[in-house]
């Protein structure tokens, strides 16, 4: 395996974050399964505070089961997470528990409640994890909503707005507790173009006033250059990564064909012409 390795400190110097923090997130020696099927083995990555971190590879390769590994959903056949240096993995449920509600995760399907309205959706994980009021509730859930541009939609259902507007909704529902790390499964799948750059802005806006780190699964590219700054790549033929660092680096420095391939959509990469010529 050859693995390549951002060298910038991307947002997280952008952001001011000390450089001798521990890393916010690191897996070593993943291993997952389904069973006896071995999906992807010898995982080793880092995430640091502040980073947009893409989880990228082929449809069906495995991402969305990392991410469930991420949040504790699933649990490692080999290997360990730990967070901000603190073993995840091992560590006893109660300690899980309080690293759990540090997270905001905005799942694949988007899945709001279809029998609540906005302010009710969003309001949800408030009312499980925090002792405010309904009234409280009620106001924190309509900030929320402002703060990803559905301000006066406390009332709606989700069936009564667009898919996009959905989308939002869930990301306001992600941000309900102010998360340290926010975890998004393909959001822009089912997007228009500008309502997917829209929301790939929400997200580092969002980012950068929560002081969150952000990890993403994508596939769309124009996203994952305008927002991702690390990265790991997923091969599905050899069962584990292939690649990781800034997918800009990736771009111009891999030696991964099935990278490269991805990463220009099988296109040649940009300066690739004189090997062309
Ligand atoms: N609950 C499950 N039990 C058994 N196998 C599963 C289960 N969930 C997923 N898989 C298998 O694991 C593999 C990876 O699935 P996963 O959903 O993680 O892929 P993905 O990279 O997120 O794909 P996509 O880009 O299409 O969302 C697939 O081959 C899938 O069939
Ligand atoms: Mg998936």
């Amino acid at each position: 395996m050859s693995t390549e390795n951002s060298a910038s400190g991307g947002a997280a110097a952008a952001n001011g974050t000390a450089n001798n923090r521990p890393p916010h997130i690191e897996v070593r020696d993943l291993t997952m399964a389904y069973g006896a099927f071995v999906l992807m083995r010898d995982l080793n990555f880092t995430v640091r505070h502040g980073d947009v971190f893409v989880i990228m590879g082929a449809s069906g390769c495995g991402k969305s089961t990392l991410l469930r590994h991420l949040i504790g959903l699933m649990e490692p056949t080999r290997g360990e997470i730990l967070y901000d240096g603190v073993n995840f993995t091992a560590a006893p449920p109660q300690e899980r528990e309080a690293t759990l509600r540090r997270f905001g995760v905005l799942y694949q399907s988007g899945a709001l409640w279809s029998s609540m309205t906005l302010a009710e959706n969003i309001g949800l994980p408030l009312g499980e994890f925090t002792d405010l009021s309904p009234r409280e509730i009620r106001e924190i859930a309509s900030l929320k909503l402002a703060l990803v541009g559905l301000k006066g939609f406390e009332d709606y259902y989700p069936s009564q707005i667009s898919g996009g507007m959905q989308k939002r909704a869930g990301l306001a529902r992600a941000i309900a507790l102010d998360p340290d790390i926010l975890f998004f499964d393909e959001p822009s799948a089912g997007l228009d173009p500008v309502s997917s750059r829209l929301l790939d802005e929400l997200i580092l806006a969002l980012r950068d006033s929560l002081g969150a780190t952000v990890v993403v699964v994508s596939h769309e590219l124009p996203s994952i250059f305008t927002i991702a700054n690390n990265s790991v790549f997923l091969d599905a033929e050899t069962h584990t990564m292939i690649a990781r660092g800034d997918p800009h680096e990736l771009l111009t420095h891999s030696t991964e064909p099935r990278v490269l391939e991805f990463l220009t959509r099988g296109e040649p990469p940009p300066n690739s012409e004189k090997a062309h010529g």
